[in-house]
C-alpha cells in the first residue's frame, strides 16, 4: 500500500479523457472551419489580467465579479484574476493594440478555459471552456445578423439537435435608464418579499434583479415591466432590423423580452441558445451587443458584439452518439524480436502517410493483442510473424467481422494509405 493519499483534482475542475477529448477535438476543429469561411481570426489573451478590468467591464453588482472571481494578490500586491470570461480581454486588448486604427469591423475568435467559482453540478464547472467569436467596429444590425448566421451553420455542421434561439433588446444608454427607474419604482413596492440579494440590487443594480436565481423570487419577477415597450426608436428600428434579416436567413428565434443576460456590458441586441438535454444549466451559449465596453475601458468608441459557446454544455448536448469515430486505423500485432523490428518500421512508413497506427508493446499472445486492439476501437489488426516477414505478404485482420485476408505490403499501403502520389 502506498504510504501517500492520492491527489484528487480541484473541486468543480476535471479531466478530459479519451475517447471524449477526440470529440471536443473535432467540435473545435469544424469551429476553426466555420470561422475561417466567416472571416474571424484566432486571438489568444492572457488566461490571467488585472482584476480591475473585470469588474469595470462585466461589472461590479453582478454574480460573476461580486461571488466568483478567483482573485488572488500578486507577489507585489496587484490584485489579478482568472478569466471567468474573455469578452473583456479582447475589448482591453483591442484598445491596447490599437486595433481601431485598422480599417473594417476586426472579427476575432478564441477557445479555452474560464474560471468561475459557482457550485459545481451537471454542465457547471469552475473550469470551463468557451469557444467565442466577437465582431468590433460597427454598430450595424447587419453584423448581428452575421455573426448569428454563423453561429447556426457552426451548430448544424456539429449536428445539434433540439436548441433554440432566444434574442432581446436590452436598450442603449439613452433608454436604458428610463426603464431601469420605472423597475426600481416597482421594485421599491414588492422588494420586502424579494431575497436578501434582490433587495441590495433594487438599490445598486435594479437590471440585475431579473436574472435572479432564486425560485421563490421569481413569480414576483415575472410581475415586473419589461423592456421592450420603452425602447428608443433608435433600438427599436436596430432591432427590427437585426430580426428581419434572421427572418430573411431562415433562423429561427424567439423573442424572449425578459432576458436580460448575467454581465453588464450588454446593449441593444442579446441573444441565448438553450438546449433540453442540460437541465438547469440550460444555456448553451450567450451573446450580445457591448457598444459600451469599449469607452468603459478607457478606449475609443468602439461598438461590438460576440458570443460564447459553453463547450462543456455543448459536447453534453452532442450526447456521445457521434463520438463513435476511433482514433487508430490499424493495430500491428507481432511474434518475435525480429517481427517487432519490422512491425516498427511498416508503422513508421503507415504514419508518415497520416495512417494512425499502434504497435503492441510487449510481446504478448495473439488472443491478448486483438483484445487490445478492439478497447482501442481499431478496426483492423494486421499480424507480423517470421512467415509473414519471409513472404513479405501479412494476415489482415478485420475486427468487426473477424474475417482474415492476406494481404502483401503493397495493398496493404493502397488500402490505409491511399494511391501512391
Ligand atoms: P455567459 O453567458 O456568461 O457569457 O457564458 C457563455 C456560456 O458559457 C454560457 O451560456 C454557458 O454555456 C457557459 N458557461 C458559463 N458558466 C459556466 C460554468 N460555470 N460551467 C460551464 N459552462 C459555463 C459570456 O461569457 C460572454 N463573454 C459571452 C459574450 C461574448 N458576449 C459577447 N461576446
Amino acid at each position: 500500500m502506498s504510504r501517500h493519499q492520492p491527489i484528487r483534482v480541484v473541486k468543480g475542475m476535471r479531466d478530459i479523457l479519451p475517447p471524449d477529448s477526440a470529440l471536443w477535438g473535432r467540435v473545435e476543429h469544424v469551429a476553426r472551419e466555420v470561422f475561417r469561411a466567416y472571416a474571424y481570426q484566432e486571438i489568444r489573451t492572457p488566461i490571467v489580467e488585472v482584476t480591475e478590468l473585470f469588474a469595470r467591464g462585466v461589472g461590479q453588482d453582478t454574480d460573476i465579479v461580486t461571488k466568483e472571481m478567483y482573485t488572488f494578490d500578486d507577489r507585489d500586491g496587484s490584485s489579478l484574476t482568472l478569466r471567468p470570461e474573455a469578452t473583456a480581454s479582447v475589448v482591453r486588448s483591442y484598445i491596447e493594440n490599437r486595433m481601431h486604427e485598422r480599417p473594417g469591423v476586426k472579427k476575432l475568435f478564441y477557445m479555452g478555459p474560464m474560471f468561475r467559482r459557482e457550485r459545481p453540478q451537471k454542465g457547471r464547472y469552475r473550469q470551463f471552456y468557451q469557444i467565442g467569436a466577437e465582431a468590433i467596429g460597427s454598430e450595424s444590425p447587419t453584423v448581428d445578423a452575421e455573426i448569428i448566421e454563423m453561429l447556426f451553420v457552426m451548430l448544424n455542421r456539429l449536428n445539434l439537435q433540439g436548441a433554440s434561439m432566444l434574442v432581446n433588446s436590452v436598450g442603449c444608454a439613452q433608454c436604458r435608464p428610463v426603464f431601469i427607474e420605472r423597475l426600481r419604482n416597482e421594485l421599491e413596492k414588492i422588494k420586502d418579499q424579494l431575497c436578501l440579494d434582490c433587495q441590495r440590487r433594487t438599490v445598486t443594480n435594479p437590471l440585475r434583479v431579473l436574472d435572479c436565481k432564486v425560485p421563490e423570487d421569481q413569480p414576483l419577477i415575472e410581475s415586473l415591466p419589461v423592456l421592450s415597450g420603452l425602447l428608443c426608436e433608435g433600438c427599436k428600428q436596430h432591432f427590427d432590423e437585426v430580426q428581419s434579416y434572421l427572418n430573411d436567413r431562415k433562423i429561427p428565434f424567439v423573442v424572449s423580452p425578459r432576458m436580460v443576460r448575467g454581465l453588464d456590458y450588454y446593449t441593444r441586441t442579446t441573444f441565448e441558445i438553450v438546449h433540453g438535454n442540460l437541465g438547469a444549466q440550460n444555456a448553451l451559449l450567450g451573446g450580445g451587443r457591448y457598444d459600451g465596453l469599449s469607452e468603459d475601458l478607457g478606449g475609443p468608441p468602439a461598438p461590438g458584439i460576440g458570443f460564447s459557446i459553453g463547450e462543456d454544455r455543448f459536447i453534453l448536448a452532442l450526447g456521445s452518439a457521434d463520438n463513435a469515430e476511433s482514433s487508430v486505423d490499424l493495430y500491428i500485432a507481432w511474434m518475435g524480436e525480429a517481427a517487432f523490428r519490422h512491425a516498427a518500421e511498416l508503422a513508421r512508413e503507415l504514419r508518415s502517410h497520416n495512417v494512425a497506427v499502434e504497435v503492441a508493446s510487449d510481446p504478448v499472445k495473439l488472443k491478448k493483442s486483438l483484445e487490445i486492439a478492439s478497447r482501442l476501437g481499431a478496426p483492423y489488426v494486421l499480424i507480423v510473424g517470421d512467415d509473414e516477414i519471409a513472404q513479405a505478404r501479412y494476415a489482415l485482420k478485420n475486427l468487426s467481422n473477424s474475417e482474415q485476408q492476406t494481404v502483401s505490403r503493397e495493398e496493404l499501403f493502397q488500402r490505409f494509405a491511399g494511391p501512391a502520389s
